[in-house]
């Protein structure tokens, strides 16, 4: 899969893809994650990205002519299967979106700032409007970041066996089961004497299969 995230601020998500999974994902090869600075397609030696709105009010929007150029560039490189707006009035986020964007090619994430874009962007290049809920952040930077993350994740090989994405909460629409680790006790605090049941059980069969495979059921 291949993120294309225009922003005027790109600096700002970069470490995310610098670390952990993500980061391996990216080594890897099952994720390119290219940033673009929407200044360089700006027209004028001020590199203006926004300006006032028709009719008057406060806040500025984001201009038509850089957002069109850029990503009139990048469509005339490859097939985007979406050009998604992250913005407060998009669709809430959920883990069904995420699945559904999981098993596309090429995905354009544009990063609002300000009062917003021009409606004209919306009208000519959105495919999709996506929120990370209901409250408003600085700009959509963070968005991508978050929507970036729940979709690659999901893409085969990023996650080894024991992450695996069909145990997360909200896949089969449960959630999580209470988890533990050692010590069994902590402060007086126990691990339900079951789980450890189960653990002791379960150490017997891996014993058993590797020292005795024939005696097993
Ligand atoms: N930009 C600003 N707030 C946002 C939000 N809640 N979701 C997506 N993009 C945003």
């Amino acid at each position: 899969m291949r993120i294309d995230i225009i922003s005027v601020l790109p600096e700002l998500m970069e470490s995310p893809f610098k670390a952990s999974i993500l980061k391996r994902a990216v080594e890897k090869g099952l994720a390119e994650v290219h940033f673009h600075q929407l200044r360089d397609w700006s027209v004028g030696k001020h590199r203006q990205v926004d300006d006032e709105p028709y009719g008057g009010g406060a806040g500025m929007v984001m201009m038509i002519e850089p957002i069109d150029k850029c990503i009139t560039d990048l469509k005339s490189q490859r097939d985007y299967d979406e050009v998604i707006y992250l913005t407060p009035d998009g669709e809430t986020l959920s883990q069904k979106i995420a699945n559904t964007l999981s098993i596309k090619q090429n995905l354009i994430f544009l990063c609002g700032h300000y009062k917003g874009i021009d409606q004209r962007v919306r009208d000519l290049h959105i495919t999709r409007e996506i929120s990370i809920g209901d409250y408003v952040l600085t700009g959509g930077e963070l968005a991508a970041c978050v929507l970036a993350d729940a979709v690659i994740r999901l893409l085969p090989g990023v996650l080894n066996d024991e992450q695996s994405a069909l145990t997360d909460s909200f896949q089969d629409n449960l959630l999580s089961p209470p988890i533990y680790t050692r010590p069994s006790e902590y402060k007086g605090l126990k691990v339900p004497e079951i789980l450890i049941e189960d653990w002791l059980h379960e150490e017997a069969v891996r014993i058993t299969q590797e020292k005795r495979p024939d005696i097993l059921d």
